[in-house]
């Protein structure tokens, strides 16, 4: 049996007399994408941070590839990649030059240096920009270069902390493209965003972190349920059959220009088979059945409980 990729147990943090993580618990499977979302100073770049060595936590365990992150730093620091919130790359250095620097002190060698910072310039489509100095680079250009800077060594476990904050849409769907890629090719990645569709596109699972602790965790679809204003929206042939649906299905909201019934749920093939058997029952015939859930805003909002903007109160 292997051992999951990232496997988390009770990591706690404190700065000076601030609990920053109160027992945090997250395991991510090989070869799959999770993203830790949170309201600013949640935690997320403390919690990246302990997992690629950078930090020690005050206690709990972590292990990357079963290698124990405070027994084996080394071990971790072989299997990981790490690209952080704010870039450390070096600005009077071209593209290349800063590729090929980080090629070296990974002991590429030279010749291997030449060929992977080539395959990486090309892959990221940075040939253009290669030979010029980075400070001339745009943001979406320095982030591709971040990311293929952590490349170099083709890690199996990539931390990546708000890959795409400050991209344009067309960078951020680049961005996006080059991580399945990667995941395609089996890399496990734990990546932070504040973009909820970002995390919709990318994630296989979503760990919501809040208040020192993981407050929600699952697909982004079971997170969805969660949040309220989930419903079914029914659809019938005529006015009879939705008068007589109303009457059954108690607390729903009906549109008589629609001819259609709108009732709670919260979407799952459980709740939808118990609703249309009622219906059944009851001899009445449905037309047309959609299932609304909310978006991962709303999840956001209802877990967290409180907008970004508010800050967090600590
Ligand atoms: N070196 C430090 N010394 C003291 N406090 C720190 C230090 N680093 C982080 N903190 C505090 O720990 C908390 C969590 O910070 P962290 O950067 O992990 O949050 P985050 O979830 O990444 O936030 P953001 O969304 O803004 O990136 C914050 O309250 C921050 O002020
Ligand atoms: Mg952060």
């Amino acid at each position: 049996m292997t051992s999951p990729a990232i496997d988390v147990t009770e990591l706690r943090k404190v700065y000076k007399d601030k609990v920053v993580l109160n027992g945090v618990n997250l395991t991510v499977a090989r070869g799959t994408v999770t993203a830790l979302l949170g309201p600013n100073g949640a935690g997320k770049t403390t919690t990246i941070h302990i997992l690629s060595t950078l930090i020690r936590a005050e206690s709990g365990e972590a292990f990357i590839n079963g290698c124990d992150v405070s027994r084996d730093p080394d071990g971790v620091r072989a299997a990981i990649g790490l690209t952080g919130q704010f870039s450390a790359v070096d600005g009077l250095l071209s593209g290349e030059e800063n590729l090929l620097l980080m090629a070296r002190l990974r002991h590429l060698g030279a010749k291997r240096s030449r060929t992977r910072v080539a395959e990486l310039l090309e892959q990221f489509d940075l040939v253009d920009a290669a030979r010029k100095p980075l400070a001339t680079y745009s943001g979406g250009m320095r982030r591709r270069l971040d990311l293929a800077m952590t490349l170099v060594a083709t890690p199996s476990v990539l931390f990546l902390d708000e890959p795409t904050s400050g991209l344009d849409p067309r960078s951020r769907h680049t961005m996006w493209d080059i991580v399945r890629g990667l995941v395609a090719n089996g890399t496990t990645v734990l990546l932070t965003t504040q973009h909820l569709d970002e995390a919709d596109e990318l994630a296989d699972r979503i760990a919501v972190l809040d208040g020192g602790r993981i407050v929600a965790e699952g697909t982004p679809d079971e997170l969805k349920r969660l949040a309220p204003g989930g419903h079914v929206r029914l659809r019938f042939a005529d006015a009879p059959a939705l008068n007589a649906a109303s009457e059954l299905l108690l607390g729903s909201s009906r549109d008589d220009a629609a001819l259609e019934l709108a009732v709670q749920s919260d979407g799952s093939v459980g709740a939808l088979r118990t609703l249309l058997a009622r219906l059944d029952d009851a001899r009445i015939d449905v037309d047309d059945l959609s299932i609304h859930t909310p978006d991962l805003d709303d999840v956001f909002f209802a877990l967290t409980g409180r907008t970004d903007s508010q800050g967090t109160a600590s």
